[in-house]
């Protein structure tokens, strides 16, 4: 005989309980046209399992650890002070809770393909050439208010072995850290009018159309610098409702 149990009320999210993330927004672990998903997508129930002390509590990085060129990619790889090839970008933006509120002090690393698509990787297969003046990646923290910005060149797109001849649309991958390693998120931000963002089986394997447009950087002709960079804005909003979705969080947060 089973115990009547009594149902538990959850916070409501303005008294301290967090937003239950829509799990129609994020993609199914399996989708077929993303071949790897496959492989890696869970073929048994999910456990949980809670964080230990030492990954909630252990350390992460020094915020005074960054370089002043962290946040500029086309000089940050650059042997000769030249400068990285290809059309120059300022990416900015601002990283939000789920209520709007500012996150300060959050790491952001990004990585990205050259102008030609190509990875600075012993395992890219792409016959674009490499940039010797470009490493692809870079890093910043969020200010008091929850912004950040780099200064980068658009990357290319580039073919991937996923089906006879699938490419990947012109993007650049993020990682946002919280407060401990196991906090965790990564995600990829793409291009105000690009077309190949439909054609890509990653982005297609998003069921909701307005969680691709939540990926997509708005092209923001304002805060260009004449002469020198377009600029694009992308802001990250953590979790809640209409989170940005996140693909290594696909349960939630
Ligand atoms: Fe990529």
């Amino acid at each position: 005989m089973s115990m009547p149990t009594t149902p538990v009320t959850p916070l409501a999210a303005d008294d301290g309980g967090l937003y239950q993330r829509d799990r129609t927004w994020h993609p199914p672990a399996l989708a077929p046209g993303y071949k790897s998903t496959t492989l890696r997508a869970p073929r048994n129930a999910l456990l949980s399992l809670p964080a230990t002390k030492s990954e909630l509590t252990g350390p992460v990085f020094g915020h005074d650890a960054l370089q002043p060129l962290d946040n500029d990619l086309i000089h940050n790889f650059s042997a000769d002070g030249g400068g990285a090839i290809g059309q120059r970008l300022i990416v900015y933006g601002q990283v939000l809770d789920e209520n709007a509120r500012p996150v300060r002090g959050t790491l952001l690393e990004f990585w990205q393909a050259n102008a030609a698509g190509r990875y600075r990787h012993k395992r890219e297969g792409y016959t674009a050439p490499l940039d010797p003046n470009f490493g692809g990646c870079g890093r910043a923290i969020t200010d008091e208010n929850g912004h950040y910005h780099f200064r980068t060149i658009k990357p290319g797109a580039y073919p991937w072995p996923n089906g006879p001849n699938d490419w990947r649309p012109a993007h650049i991958h993020f990682s946002i850290f919280g407060h401990a390693f196991a906090q965790r998120l990564i995600t990829q931000m793409y291009f105000e009018g690009d077309p190949m963002i439909w054609q890509d089986p990653i982005a297609l394997a998003i069921p909701d159309r307005a969680a691709v447009e939540q990926l997509i950087a708005r092209l923001d002709r304002h805060n260009t610098t004449p002469m020198d960079a377009l600029a694009y804005r992308f802001d990250i909003v953590l979790r809640g409702r209409r989170s940005t979705l996140f693909e290594n969080r696909p349960e939630g947060n």
